[in-house]
């Protein structure tokens, strides 16, 4: 199948999925990897597509891309926050963040396994401010469309699969992780959630991440589309890592970028807001009612739940010397030629 993008998906099949559903108990509507990139998506990607990639974007939107478990959530609490609650006094601010800032390529994911459709309060925020929507025209991509301007919208797909001018309208934060915080990250997160329900081991997953075999990825690819419009004066790329060691610095790089003119009072007041602990705290005392049809209670209990532990080099003494050394090979052969250095702790 040719999509819009110039890109052809191709279902995967045979042993290679049999495998994957083997070890991913969630992906019962199967996969698709696209040529050129190689990149492997859930099923139903291939509805959502083409629309998501003619969606016109507006020069009030910020876009933060990123590939998953490199700091999405927190950069889209930190922009929606600078950018529409300095004072931190909006009345929407307790809203869970994905309805205050879309994350537009969900529909995808809320449909990819057999489990209990966990759409249910998006599709309620959606009725709420467009009572004739309908669910099956991608509940995530219109709550992008009515989320009411400036728009600090969330994807996960790199810049290949979105509108070309992408960058000559709106403006774009990439944010970027070390690939061993990420792998680790992403483990969780794949055995957290029913909709991938993860079952194998750690080295298992390991050859899946280094072999691009992961959804989302190739790893390597996303950066490789992004890291060289660094300097694109709609375009902040920075490093998770730098924000953990010196988020004063970052967010005032932010602010500049965003054109938020924040005072120093305003920053700290932010960055504590944001921090690991305050986001992981309000989250905690949230109690969604949808909540068990999205995740493992039992994963959650025992190694935590999407604020895992939010820090910088937590994957030393977890990953063994031959996990480190295949995800090292990997990573220099992929950045010979990109020349991008990553931190591994801080
Ligand atoms: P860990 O699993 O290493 O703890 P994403 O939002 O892209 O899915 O990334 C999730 C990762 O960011 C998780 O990493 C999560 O704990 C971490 N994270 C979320 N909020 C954070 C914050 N305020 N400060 C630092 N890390 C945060």
């Amino acid at each position: 199948m040719r999509l819009a993008s110039g890109h052809v998906a191709v279902q995967l099949h045979g042993e290679e999925l049999a495998k994957i559903q083997r070890d991913f108990a969630g992906f019962g509507k199967g996969l698709v990897r696209l040529t050129p990139g190689g990149w492997v998506l859930p099923g139903p990607f291939t509805k959502y597509a083409d629309k998501i990639y003619n969606t016109k974007f507006r020069e009030s939107d910020v876009l933060i891309m990123t590939y998953p478990k490199c700091g999405t959530t927190w950069t889209q609490e930190v922009v929606w926050t600078m950018r529409n609650n300095p004072n931190l006094d909006h009345p929407r601010a307790g809203a869970p963040v994905n309805f205050r800032s879309p994350f537009i390529d969900s529909d995808m994911l809320m449909q990819m396994s057999q489990h209990e459709n966990p759409h249910t309060r998006h599709f309620e925020m959606l009725k709420n401010i467009a009572p004739d929507a309908d669910p099956n025209e991608g509940i995530a991509l219109q709550l992008t469309a009515h989320t009411p301007d400036p728009r600090t919208i969330k994807t996960h797909l790199p810049l290949s699969l979105m509108t070309p001018d992408l960058l000559d309208t709106a403006k774009v934060v990439y944010v970027a992780r070390n690939p061993k915080d990420v792998v680790l990250s992403f483990l969780h997160h794949s055995r957290l959630l029913k909709g991938i329900s993860y079952v194998g081991s750690l080295d298992q997953y390991v050859d899946y991440f280094v072999k691009d075999e992961l959804i989302y990825g190739p790893y390597w690819e996303h950066l490789r589309e992004a890291w060289p419009k660094r300097d694109h004066p709609n375009m902040h790329f920075f490093f998770y890592e730098d924000m953990k060691a010196d988020p004063k610095a970052e967010m005032k790089k932010l602010d500049q970028f965003l054109g938020t003119n924040l005072t120093e009072e305003q920053l700290d007041k932010i960055i504590a807001y944001t921090s690991f602990e305050q986001m992981k705290k309000r989250e905690e005392a949230s109690q969604w009612k949808d909540a068990d049809a999205m995740i493992k209670q039992e994963v959650r209990k025992k190694d935590g739940g999407f604020f895992r532990k939010g820090e910088s080099g937590s994957w030393k003494g977890r990953l063994t010397d031959m996990q480190e050394a295949k995800i090292d090979i990997w990573t220099k052969k992929n950045t010979l030629k990109l020349g991008i250095k990553f931190k591994y702790s801080v």
